[in-house]
């Protein structure tokens, strides 16, 4: 059996990954990556928790939890699993049978990464080899967890729409059948996902079969369904890389054109109602004036585009690579929790700070990016030790400069940084 360095090297990526999966077009199980350390089950029931403490506080995060019963979403026993009183510890699975009165369940959890801060940086070392080796994906990763004793996955025999590892924590193991595109369509006649009783075709297709720390990748456009016969846990981890069309479609051309033409107030030209069109020339002179309006404004937007696109391009490249890898969402919990407890009393010469893993601070030109955001100070305000500490991942002693104090506040509310003070005095320091 191969041994794989432990983080993956990025040899792994490219030579033993490229080849083992044909470039990144075939499904394969790397099996033994994940040290227990890094993922545990209790880590995903601890994120679970931290869902279903913030319901009860009636805080909304970007993180849900589904819950299905064979292949039924059950909405309607949400509430219930989500304010009952915990489990005991061991007995989380006889817990969810008697909220849910199955003997069989699953419950999928989204956005992992925003409610499990061990998770985060667990597999975040994970994925930082992956960015390093194979490349950054421009949406960023997701964590999603399947949790249950299910017989088959509640979404039935499906189609991935991205590349995605399935990192597998056990405690038992879980099967997996994987088919091509094509296969699966000359074997049931569509590429609709397959329910019910589909136990004819899984002799057709790919078996894996999954043990904890085992990582199984699936790349796009193949079908695949999880089986098992006891309770287990994996954690799929989505690379969200959008056509470059999506990102001018949704965001870049959007943003540029907002920008161009925005409304700049009732005195401003732009903004002048357009006049009544007279009945009897028809549509054709409205027609002319918005040419003669869009004509100058894509000619501008021409102009500025390399300067566009470059600055909306290492803006997401900061964002993504400062975040660790995991795509920016809103309601991150991990986030909040983080900066709330960043004590900015605590933000005094001696105490010493460093960054949060997996998250990255990242000075690009006068511009700091830390755990995805971008903070409206000053690169040149951190003496470049400092800059370059923090940026590596070491941890830094402040130093008695209120500007650099003051920066070091700003950037903690990205709840990207962990602060620890000393019992050592200020005497001591002047010394
Ligand atoms: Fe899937």
């Amino acid at each position: 059996m191969t041994i794989y360095a432990r983080p993956l090297d990025r040899s792994f990526w490219t030579d033993e990954f490229l080849s083992r999966t044909s470039v990144g077009t075939a499904p394969f199980l790397f099996k033994n990556v994940i040290p227990a350390a890094a993922a545990r089950p209790d880590d995903v029931l601890a994120g679970f928790a931290a869902i279903r403490r913030t319901h009860v506080a009636g805080t909304d995060i970007a993180a849900h939890a589904r819950v299905y019963v064979g292949e039924d979403r059950r909405d309607d026993l949400l509430p219930g699993v989500l304010s009952a009183p915990g489990w005991d510890e061991g007995g989380f699975v006889q817990w969810l049978q008697t909220l849910t009165v199955a003997e069989r369940f699953s419950l999928v959890i989204n956005n992992l990464e925003t409610v499990s801060p061990r998770l985060a940086a667990g597999l975040g070392a994970f994925l930082a080899s992956l960015l390093d080796g194979w490349g950054v994906p421009l949406g960023g990763a997701e964590l999603v967890a399947f949790v249950g004793n299910y017989a088959g996955t509640a979404f039935g025999v499906h189609e991935g729409f991205e590349d995605a590892f399935l990192v597998h924590l056990g405690p038992n193991p879980k099967n997996f059948y994987t088919w091509s595109a094509e296969a699966f369509e000359k074997l049931t006649g569509s590429k609709n996902p397959l329910y019910g009783d589909y136990s004819w075709l899984l002799e057709h297709g790919e078996h894996f079969v999954l043990e904890a720390g085992d990582i199984l990748f699936l790349p796009r456009r193949v079908f695949h369904v999880g089986t098992q016969d006891e309770f287990s846990v994996s954690v799929a981890v989505p690379l969200y890389t959008y056509p470059d069309a999506g990102l001018l479609r949704e965001v870049l051309f959007p943003e540029l054109f907002a920008s161009l033409l925005a409304d700049r107030g009732p005195d401003h030209e732009l903004s002048h109602p357009s006049p009544m069109a007279a009945l009897a020339a028809g549509s054709g002179p409205v027609a002319q004036r918005l040419t003669d309006l869009a004509r100058p404004t894509l000619a501008t937007a021409l102009e500025g585009l390399a300067a566009a696109v470059e600055q909306h391009a290492s803006q997401r490249w900061n964002t993504i690579l400062s975040n660790g890898g995991w795509e920016l969402v809103d309601g991150d919990l991990a986030r909040s929790e983080a900066a709330a407890a960043f004590n900015v009393e605590e933000v005094v010469p001696g105490a010493s700070v460093s960054v949060i893993e997996p998250y990255r601070m990242l000075v690009s030109g006068q511009r700091i990016f830390l755990r995805g955001y971008e903070i409206a100070i000053d690169a040149s305000v951190l003496p470049p030790k400092v800059a370059a500490d923090l940026s590596a991942g070491t941890s830094i002693t402040l130093p008695e400069d209120e500007n650099v104090l003051a920066a070091i506040r700003a950037l903690g509310a990205t709840g990207g940084l962990h602060v620890t003070t000393r019992s050592i005095h200020m005497k001591d320091i002047a010394a």
